[in-house]
């Protein structure tokens, strides 16, 4: 995009937009693409030129996008989830705010369901607590397009928010990994609390693989309740995009194709598949370069798996506008 600039404000470094001609209007004083120097800078002004096409990247981030669950009642639950944590950790669990949690969360995602927007909060000063409602979100999602009730939607994100209550902080407990945090999480909750035992399960079990290669009991396909294949890929999902671990976290693109590719191997191939339908290939927030040039973000997923892209402040519907996706801009 271009933004004509007063000359006062132009920095060297910034690149010119368009032709820029001397005010007889025949000769190009500088041209489209040129990086600008200092001295150029100098010289523009000299020839009596006053503002300057320059040439700026749109900032283009999901931030941009409404969040799926929206950042007061995010900090609500960011803020209690801590403590609850605490609470487990020290015998003192209201199992009732849990589920006062748990129904927030569910009652936001069902509101939000049909648009097809999973736009999760990837860094935060809490993270279990981050990672807890993401999780919370994500598998609520799936239990949804399962066709779940609302009770048995109630105990799955339940199961959500408590699956790493045994961390200390947060772990990139996905790939090549083993903890006993399932374990003694499920022994927290089963000792103090009388906690329903669906929940229990799936605590046990979330890192448990669909090729039986997962721990803690190397359980194999639909012998691992079905709770804790959906929390294992609501779990990878958020795991990967998050940014509270160092180093590159993946981009939501990324994280699909991450879990597609462990579709029968880490993953129930039948839940990834109710997963990908809801957050499309190129999930919101993607960044993509389009067939026309333009760079835009994926808004949310249309039916048939076709992104909606945000491109130059305008919505396109790909297909109707006859583009493609080029490529994903990481
Ligand atoms: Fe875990
Ligand atoms: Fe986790």
């Amino acid at each position: 995009m271009i933004i004509w600039k007063n000359i006062e404000l132009v920095e060297p470094g910034e690149i010119v937009g368009e032709d820029v001609y001397d005010p007889s209007g025949f000769i190009i004083l500088i041209k489209e693409g040129s990086v600008l120097k200092e001295g150029d800078i100098y010289l523009l002004k000299n020839r009596g030129v006053s503002i300057l096409p320059i040439y700026v990247e749109e900032v283009l981030t999901s931030e941009d996008i409404e969040p799926t669950i929206d950042m007061e009642l995010y900090d609500n639950l960011s803020k209690d989830l801590s403590n609850t944590f605490e609470e487990v950790k020290s015998g003192e669990l209201n199992v009732k705010k849990v589920v006062k949690h748990s129904e927030e969360i569910m009652k936001k995602v069902l509101e939000k369901y049909n648009e097809k927007i999973l736009n999760l909060i990837r860094k935060d000063q809490k993270p279990l607590a981050r990672h807890a409602i993401n999780t919370g979100v994500i598998s609520s999602i799936i239990g949804i397009s399962l066709g779940f009730d609302d009770e048995t939607l109630n105990k799955l994100i339940i199961s959500a928010i408590l699956h790493d209550v045994a961390h200390e902080k947060p772990v990139r407990d996905i790939i090549e990994y083993y903890d006993t945090h399932p374990i003694k999480a499920t022994g927290m909750l089963r000792k103090h609390f009388n906690m329903n035992d669906d929940v229990l399960l799936s605590i046990l079990h979330h890192h448990e693989r669909f090729d039986g290669k997962g721990y803690p009991r190397n359980l194999k396909g639909t012998s691992i309740p079905v709770f804790a294949r959906i929390l294992s890929i609501a779990d990878a999902y958020d795991t990967l995009i998050s940014k509270d671990f160092p180093g590159k976290a993946f981009s939501p693109y990324e994280a699909v194709k991450f879990i597609i590719s462990n579709s029968g191997k880490m993953f129930d191939p039948n839940i990834v598949s109710k997963f990908v339908q809801y957050v499309g290939i190129y999930p919101t927030g993607t960044v993509v370069e389009l067939s026309n040039g333009e760079r835009g973000i994926v808004v949310k997923v249309l039916s048939g798996l076709i992104p909606l892209v945000k491109a130059n402040g305008k919505l396109l519907d790909i297909v109707k506008e006859k583009i493609y996706i080029k490529k994903v801009i990481n």
